[in-house]
């Protein structure tokens, strides 16, 4: 029998590379990346492709999935599908799948990582470390604790629901903000971010990235949290006003800040290299091998089941 033929919109390089094998032994993959002209490969194909593989970063954009007039499927590796085109797959009736919940707990432990790093200064005492300040100065001074801190989390999707579990362990006092309350959860709703903020020692950003979430941390988030405040983005870059953040860090106005994400992927505005108060990770919430090859495996699933006509494991609902 012939293989189902898919386009892959790009090189995928978080997907492991036991999956990513199976997907080229699998299906006859027209791969971008690999190809020498992707335009005149898309030509020679399109009349046949039913399905396209991508992930959040490279996406699809309506225009290119319009070139494909059979369609039907857009299978995306990770959970964040902000580069997806999704109203043009409604209005088309293109079904598109994610991976969610099977990085839920790593994502979630990354929060909780950058947290304790970020207050207990981990990074920073490092690097004293290895300059030799030891020796040279004595020891460092003290950091904060995070028993009965105030935890503002901004999307308590299944990511924040995790985190905010963790957290209670950690003798945390959990609040979030959300569209709607949700009224299963033991946590305090803001309606109100600013509010929330206002009342945080640290904001954790764990929402999707949408039109409504873009820059919804901005410069009066930013100065609610306060010098005092700290802020952690394990989102998306594009949920934070980057420029308003880092004025704040200069002007002293923000305690401090701890991402693994940023607006300009793998660009980081070079400013906060130097802050000692601050901790960069480039984008590897979900980068273990256990999660990876889960999100791998979902991957391949919902492809097995788009071609076989039945339901996707993990549909986005559009
Ligand atoms: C991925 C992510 O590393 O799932 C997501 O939304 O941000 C990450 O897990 C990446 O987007 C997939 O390549």
């Amino acid at each position: 029998m012939s293989k189902h033929e898919v386009i892959l919109m790009g090189e995928i390089r978080d997907m492991p590379k036991a999956e990513t094998d199976r997907l080229f032994e699998s299906y006859t993959v027209h791969a971008l990346h690999l190809c020498e002209d992707p335009e005149a490969v898309v030509e020679e194909v399109k009349e046949r492709i039913t399905a396209i593989v991508t992930n959040g970063v490279l996406g699809v954009k309506g225009e290119f999935m319009a070139r494909l007039p059979k369609l039907q499927g857009v299978i995306c590796f990770g959970a964040g599908i902000d580069n997806v085109d999704l109203e043009y797959a409604k209005a088309n009736g293109i079904q598109v799948s994610h991976t969610p919940s099977v990085l839920n707990d790593d994502v979630a432990n990354m929060a909780v990582a950058l947290l304790l790093a970020i207050s207990r200064e981990i990074v920073e005492a490092d690097r004293y470390v290895r300059r030799g300040d030891w020796v040279k100065k004595g020891k460092m001074g003290v950091q904060r604790g995070i028993r009965g801190k105030r935890v503002g989390v901004l999307g308590l999707g299944g990511i924040g629901r995790d985190l905010a579990r963790k957290l209670e362990v950690f003798g945390c006092e959990i609040a979030y903000h959300n569209r709607r309350e949700n009224p299963e959860v033991p946590y305090r709703y803001y309606p109100d971010l600013l509010t929330m903020a206002k009342d945080s020692d640290y904001l954790i950003v764990i929402c999707p990235a949408t039109e409504e979430t873009r820059k919804m941390v901005n410069r009066g988030v930013i100065d609610a949290l306060g010098p005092e405040g700290t802020l952690i983005n394990i989102a998306r870059g594009t949920i934070v006003d980057e420029d308003a953040l880092v004025e704040a860090l200069q002007e002293g106005r923000l305690g401090a800040f701890a991402s693994d994400v940023f607006a300009n992927e793998p660009h980081v505005p070079e400013v906060l290299f130097e802050m000692s108060n601050v901790i960069l990770i480039p984008h590897l919430g979900s980068a273990t091998v256990e999660t990876r090859r889960a999100m791998g495996e979902l991957v391949l699933k919902n492809l097995e089941l788009f071609f076989a006509g039945k339901p996707l494991k993990t549909p986005v609902s559009l």
